[in-house]
């Protein structure tokens, strides 16, 4: 049985979120998610999200495709997850390409592109400048 495991904040839920949990869902039977918690987002992006922790991981585990999720307390633990987690694969967008490689002892890697033309940061600023 193929499990996946991916990580991300999924803060302002988009629907770039939501394409690459679902291809990521697709590429085996199961997926978890690690969401970020609001101290990890803080210390990856400069600032807290805009929803909090407990409620970016109930919209994510209320996808049908999301078998689970949990919180992701830092970026060195990702190894321990995809351990615990039993996971075969790790799917990561491919803004981190590369950035994983190390993992492809314990399970195989996979970088899917980017959904074109959106990001939580970017609606950000557009709300700012447009509203
Ligand atoms: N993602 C994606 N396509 C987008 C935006 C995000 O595939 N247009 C993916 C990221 O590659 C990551 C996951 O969604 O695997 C969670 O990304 P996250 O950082 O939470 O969202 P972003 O919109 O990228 O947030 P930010 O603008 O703050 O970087």
């Amino acid at each position: 049985m193929k499990r996946v495991l991916t990580f991300g904040t999924f803060d302002l839920f988009h629907y770039g979120h939501l394409r690459i949990l679902e291809r990521a869902s697709k590429l085996g039977e199961e997926l978890y998610v690690g969401v970020s918690s609001d101290s990890f987002s803080l210390s990856k992006k400069g600032y807290y999200p805009l929803y909090k922790e407990q409620e970016r991981m109930h919209i994510v585990s209320s996808l049908g495709f999301v078998h689970g999720v949990f919180l992701e307390e830092s970026m060195e633990k990702k190894r321990d997850y995809l351990s615990q987690f039993n996971a075969s694969i790790l799917v990561m967008g491919h803004d981190w390409e590369g950035k994983f490689d190390d993992l492809k002892d314990i399970c195989e890697v996979i970088y899917l592109p980017r959904t074109p033309l959106i990001s939580t940061s970017e609606l950000i600023q557009r709300i700012k400048l447009e509203y």
